[in-house]
């Protein structure tokens, strides 16, 4: 393989041609499909004639011909990325191209393929040009129509993006129909379906009085498991009027569910397409968990109809313009119809538990990444999570409307264009005359910044002084960085836990008087911008508990002078929620490193009593939120833990995890046996945030239970086990049993299946549930599942369960003797040859080594090592696999 090549935001080109308008013709067969293409073409400079490069991969070119007239060979050049015309004419032209592609055979799920016998686009981001020639970048934005011809009794239903303009029937039992997007797109956006879908229909009312259809197409017996995906549809329709006064711009929007899906779901204009996973529930088959992404997906895929297609990226690099904000609007959305804090709890540990090992690892790039080999690579929880928490703060340091001013100005002046980060920035700047200075580092300096605070109190001048420190590590290709602006929204509590009126504060030799009306302020946000920096409060007249970074206010790490004894103040009195709750992780974190200590020494393990308090008044606590009580008794993940210190050692975070797991049951078992009684109900399965909580909380306390081992436990929870009515209780009593090896754990396992093995999502769930295990030696369990008849390498969902459950569970992923790294790396060869993109996001499980002791770091070496040198290697796999070893 030649070296390949690697793409640099600072070459950035303006496209030398302009697209006008596109005019595709399909003709779908069972061997080979002909892909017709019509492109009216403008020099970008009318009268400059320049080469004009198209993109190609595994396409056969048939004819190419310019204002009708077939090109001669020595007019243009064919090679295995690119058709390039020499010297086109130097104004504007028409361009027709016609090429055969193979859909049938493409395993690769990118471009057009074929999914359980229907035909199926993915063109983000670079999968148009497996369709035809085009210059396939962002930048490049044509008016669309697509005309699709097919057998009709195989292919019954032919969608594309726009509106239905015609339709009928043609010779040898074909049909064909044609669809025009009036708005003007890039090519990543375009989609075709064609197949045996049936759909479910509805209709929404716009704020300006248009009915737009609705329909959720699925093979037929899907059909009554859409009806919670349409409910979110509808949801997320309204809240884009009501949040952002933007209201959707056709009269049809289409989603199409399909089970074989490299990612979650594609904005493609009008014609969502999406993962079944992400479509398809019902209470039997689907969990609490499955219905909050449902709802998450179905919204964020379409807000990007605003935030995307009707303002684009300019370029690849510039992806977390669209995704990053796309996720902060639908964190909101689910926040506003469920429950806010409980959403940002799950939304902060993703980003802790994923986003900062990898913005310390190998792989760590800026939001917006300064350069690529595959563009696939980047599509990122550093891009789309850490992107998120860049947009929030802009909202934390302007405030909802003047953030909403930005939004609204964002659209006024973009609508219809391809832009930059600094465009979306200059929009809430020049939007709210704002100083920002230094805000656009956090798009392109990479690394999570760790922040150090201490505290102190004068009772003679009644101030109370925070000084922070801040320190931006370094990241491959960036030794030294410059401080960051960093909001942190601060509350003082009084010594009865109540939040302390805030009236001044002095810094960089200003006083500021805080005002908020009439009303106290009782939460400040203070713009931290300085390496060292010192912020005063006065006209306090007790020493205060300080509550920091209320509700994550910036993506950092936070360390703090505050003692235990605060921190359990904090976990039982803090106003603000979300900090309530990170108090009992920072409390959690603490004793979990030192027990690791401890356990690393061969010392005998001991739980601090004051720990055991702490659960127990806040699972004993009927004024809180359930599901929140359910969170704040969840430990930190073993990966948290890993993640902060010197040298991750996965068995003692394990063993130290499970000890606390036990102990917990052990000392708590009576109040957990008393939550769990009551937190039944016998109520048909409702989505809503009170009936979620409940079940979380009951789920929570049976997994504590059943962790003890005791036989009556474990026939308890194989009671719940067959008395549950949905999904979400008799999978986590499944999970519940399935912690203990034996004869109990393999009978039901075995029972689910036989109940469920129709349903594929289901099967999943069992496959997953089986490769995360803890349990001794599992690797060889999960070498049997690939091998099982519902098992199917080509499917990334079921690859994801297994494989990626696999990697997912330290124990058995990093095995001390090199069985799961080789399981792995094996896996992964296999995998490459079938679909480069699933197969580069399982070699990344690899991409941390460094991280552990000698001799695993060894053994995954040799693992990447061995891949690195295997024969015909993706540019996928080779970008993570040499980027790891660098
Ligand atoms: N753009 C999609 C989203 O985040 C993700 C995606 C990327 C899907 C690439 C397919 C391929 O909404
Ligand atoms: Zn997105």
């Amino acid at each position: 393989m030649d070296t390949p090549k690697e793409i640099f935001l600072k070459d950035y080109k303006m496209p030398d041609y302009l697209f006008d308008t596109v005019d595709l013709r399909f003709q779908l067969g069972e061997d080979k499909t002909i892909v017709s293409s019509k492109i009216a073409v403008l020099p970008r400079v009318e009268g400059i004639s320049c080469p004009l490069v198209l993109h190609g991969r595994d396409v056969k070119l048939l004819s190419i011909k310019l204002d009708g007239k077939e090109l001669k060979g020595e007019e243009y050049k064919l090679d295995s990325r690119y058709l390039t015309l020499t010297s086109p004419p130097s104004s504007a032209f028409t361009l027709e191209i016609i090429t055969e592609i193979y859909p049938q055979n493409n395993t690769s799920l990118e471009g057009l393929y074929k999914t359980s016998g229907n035909f199926c686009t993915q063109c983000e981001a670079e999968g148009f040009r497996k369709i035809t020639f085009y210059q396939d970048r962002p930048d490049v934005m044509a008016k669309y129509t697509c005309w699709i011809e097919a057998d009709k009794s195989l292919y019954p239903v032919l969608l594309s993006n726009g509106n239905l303009v015609e339709q009928g029937d043609l010779e040898n039992g074909k049909h064909y129909v044609l669809w025009e997007d009036p708005f003007k797109k890039p090519s990543y956006l375009f989609a075709l379906v064609a197949g045996q879908l049936e759909s479910r229909e509805d209709s929404f009312v716009t704020c300006s009085g248009r009915k737009v259809a609705l329909r959720i197409w699925t093979p037929a017996q899907d059909v009554p498991k859409t009806a919670h995906a349409m409910y979110s549809l509808k949801a997320a329709m309204k809240w884009d009027e009501e949040v952002f006064g933007l209201e959707y711009d056709l009269d049809l929007f289409n989603i199409v569910a399909v089970p074989d899906f490299n990612m979650g779901a594609m904005e493609n204009k009008s014609l969502n397409i999406f993962n079944s996973k992400l479509v398809l529930a019902s209470p039997e088959t689907a969990s609490d968990g499955d219905y909050a992404a449902i709802l998450g997906v179905i919204g964020h895929e379409y807000f990007h109809n605003w935030t995307g297609n009707r303002v684009t990226c300019r370029d690849w690099f510039q992806l977390s313009l669209k995704e990053g904000l796309t996720v902060f609007r639908d964190q909101e959305f689910s926040s506003d119809l469920g429950s806010r804090t409980v959403k940002r709890i799950a939304d902060v540990s993703r980003l802790r538990n994923y986003q900062f090992p990898q913005d310390a690892g190998p792989m760590a790039h800026p939001v917006r990444p300064h350069s690529y080999i595959k563009m696939d690579n980047f599509y990122t929880v550093t891009v789309y999570e850490k992107g998120a928490e860049v947009v929030r703060m802009y909202k934390t340091l302007l405030g909802s409307s003047g953030f909403r001013k930005g939004m609204d100005l964002y659209f006024q002046r973009h609508d219809g264009q391809a832009v930059t980060c600094e465009d979306f920035y200059a929009a809430m700047r020049d939007a709210n005359s704002a100083d920002f200075s230094n805000f656009l580092l956090w798009y392109s300096q990479a690394g999570t910044p760790s922040v150090k605070v201490t505290t102190s109190y004068d009772p003679n001048a009644q101030t109370f002084t925070l000084k922070f420190s801040q320190e931006v590590p370094p990241t491959p290709g960036q030794p030294v960085k410059e401080p960051m602006l960093i909001p942190v929204a601060v509350g003082l509590l009084d010594s009865t836990g109540k939040d302390m009126p805030l009236s001044f504060i002095y810094n960089n030799g200003n006083l500021q008087a805080l005002k908020n009306g009439n009303q106290p302020v009782f939460t400040t946000v203070l713009q931290v911008k300085k390496k060292e920096e010192e912020f005063v409060f006065s006209d306090i007249p007790e020493r205060p508990i300080p509550s920091l970074l209320r509700g994550f206010s910036a993506p950092i790490r936070l360390d703090s002078d505050l003692m235990d004894s605060d921190l359990f103040f904090l976990l039982a009195h803090d106003s603000d929620e979300f900090n309530r709750w990170e108090a009992g992780q920072v409390l959690a974190r603490k004793l979990m490193l030192n027990l690791v200590a401890d356990y690393q020494q061969n010392k005998s393990l001991v739980l601090n009593p004051n720990f055991v308090d702490g659960i127990r008044s806040i699972l004993c606590n009927s004024s809180l939120d359930k599901e929140f009580i359910s969170k704040a008794i969840t430990l930190p993940g073993e990966g948290e833990i890993m993640d902060m210190m010197a040298v991750a050692d996965p068995d003692a975070v394990h063993a130290v995890r499970t000890f606390i797991k036990k102990q917990l049951a052990l000392q708590l078992k009576e109040e957990f046996l008393a939550t769990l009684k009551n937190n039944r109900s016998s109520e048909p399965y409702v989505f809503d945030h009170p009936s979620m909580a409940r079940r979380a909380l009951k789920n929570t306390s049976l997994a504590y239970l059943a962790s003890l081992n005791e036989p009556e436990l474990t026939e308890l929870a194989l009671n719940e086990y067959k008395s549950a009515t949905n999904m979400t209780e008799q999978f986590a009593a499944l999970a519940a049993i399935a912690q203990n090896p034996g004869q109990v754990r393999d009978d039901v396992l075995a029972d689910f299946y036989n109940k469920w093995q129709d349903d594929f999502l289901v099967v999943n769930k069992w496959f997953a549930l089986q490769a995360m295990s803890d349990i001794p030696g599992n690797v060889a369990n999960v070498q049997k599942l690939l091998s099982h008849p519902a098992f199917d390498l080509r499917n990334p969902n079921k690859v994801y369960s297994l494989i990626g459950g696999f990697c997912g569970s330290p124990v058995n992923f990093h095995a001390k003797d090199g069985s799961g790294y080789k399981f792995l790396g094996d896996v992964v060869l296999q995998l490459d040859k079938i679909n480069p993109q699933v197969a580069s996001r399982m070699v990344s499980a690899f991409s941390r080594w460094r991280r552990y002791d000698e001799t695993r770091q060894t053994l995954a070496k040799a693992q990447l090592e061995m891949i690195m040198s295997a024969n015909g290697l993706s540019e996928n796999v080779y970008e993570i696999a040499s980027k790891s070893l660098a």
